[in-house]
């Protein structure tokens, strides 16, 4: 058995289930999995005007039965899982032709369901022939190893991406084309290139940076290109020579973000150190008047933590500053201000102060 340093960062050539087996258990922190469909398509499809539809028609879509397809499906999942870190997730991309199939199998195999998230292409191919609805929607099935695993997942910075609205599990995005879509002499290299803005939905919500992706099903390097680029590190494994070029091509051109700029500072809670622990370490003297913003409004601070305005109402930091606001309830941390050398310092940065002197 290898060491996983031995596979990070690389697009690996070769069949993914023997790939998976040398690779150590419990390794990777986040899966993302664009298996074959199984689309079944026999013949070529025109448009009215007779112009060829680039359609899925490769060889590795191509199973010589349902039961094959079922067979390879739970052998690639049990892989995968056996690779999965306990806290890690994985992702399967599917459409109607197979995502039922995988989903029941990955149930089965013991994974979770966390969410399905619905994929609306927001430009679709037409329905040439007029004989169905539009497909426009593919299926992301996303799920934890176990029922309590204690999997990624960043709320905060996903409402905050969804313009502070709860993200939903209906995404709009329009399928790969333009600069995007890799080609060669005009053609696509890759009939099914994901847009990279799926992944960086899927990376940014659940994993952090550093972490391990990996993708069994790596195709044209889409998730190795977007996790590179968000800084966590990438496993991709591919059979076909071609798409392994390429992607390494592609990935080559990726810059990835500085550091300092994909840390989820929107997730950082405020220290917890009561007022009272700031008075005890000197960083507030007892006798000291604080102030609001537009000092306006002032109270004496007490030696037990409480606070005295100057007509004698006596009350904690939150309950004189919701007194001045004529609320209920107010966070005096975000209230109250302290004097030093002329400048107003928010007592809510103290508790920074008090962190780093303790630490
Ligand atoms: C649906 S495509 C993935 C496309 C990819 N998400 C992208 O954005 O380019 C599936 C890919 O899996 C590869 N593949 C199929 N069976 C495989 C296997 N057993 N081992 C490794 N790669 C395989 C195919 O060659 C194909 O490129």
């Amino acid at each position: 058995m290898k060491n996983i340093k031995d596979f990070i960062n690389q697009i690996i050539t070769g069949d993914n289930i023997e790939i998976l087996n040398r690779m150590p258990e419990k390794s990777v922190d986040l899966i993302f999995a664009d298996p074959p469909y199984n689309l079944q398509l026999q013949n070529e499809l025109t448009r009215p005007n007779q112009t060829k539809v680039e359609g899925v028609f490769d060889d590795w879509d191509k199973f010589a039965s349902l039961q094959e397809y079922v067979n390879f499906t739970r052998q690639w999942l049990q892989a995968c899982r056996k690779v999965l870190k306990d806290n890690g997730t994985i992702w399967v991309i599917g459409s109607y032709h197979n995502i039922y199939q995988v989903g029941a199998i990955m149930q089965e195999l013991g994974f979770w369901f966390l969410n399905d998230i619905v994929w609306i292409k927001t430009n679709p191919m037409p329905n040439f022939k007029g004989t169905r609805f539009n497909n426009a929607h593919e299926t992301l099935l996303w799920m934890s190893k176990n029922k309590n695993a204690r999997y990624t997942f960043h709320y905060k910075a996903m409402k905050t991406y969804n313009d502070d609205l709860q993200m939903r599990s209906d995404w709009h995005i329009p399928i790969c084309s333009g600069k995007e879509r890799l080609k060669k002499n005009g053609k696509k290299i890759h009939s099914t290139q994901k847009p990279e803005e799926l992944l960086y939905r899927i990376i940014l919500a659940s994993s952090n940076p550093d972490d391990i992706i990996l993708d069994p099903f790596s195709g044209s390097g889409t998730t190795a290109a977007v996790a590179k680029k968000l800084g966590r590190k990438y496993i991709g494994i591919e059979k076909n020579t071609e798409y392994v070029q390429a992607s390494k091509e592609r990935i080559a051109k990726v810059e990835t973000i500085p550091s300092k700029l994909l840390h989820y500072k929107i997730e950082q809670k405020p220290p917890k150190v009561p007022f009272g622990s700031l008075i005890a370490a000197g960083l507030i003297k007892p006798g000291e008047n604080i102030y609001n913003h537009k000092e306006d409004r002032s109270a004496k601070v007490l030696a037990n933590a409480s606070l005295e305005t100057p007509d004698g109402k006596v009350g904690s930091i939150h309950q004189i500053s919701a007194w001045y606001l004529n609320k209920k309830n107010h966070n005096g941390w975000k209230f109250w201000y302290v004097k030093r050398n002329n400048k107003k310092i928010l007592i809510d940065d103290l508790r920074y102060e008090f962190i780093k002197m303790i630490e």
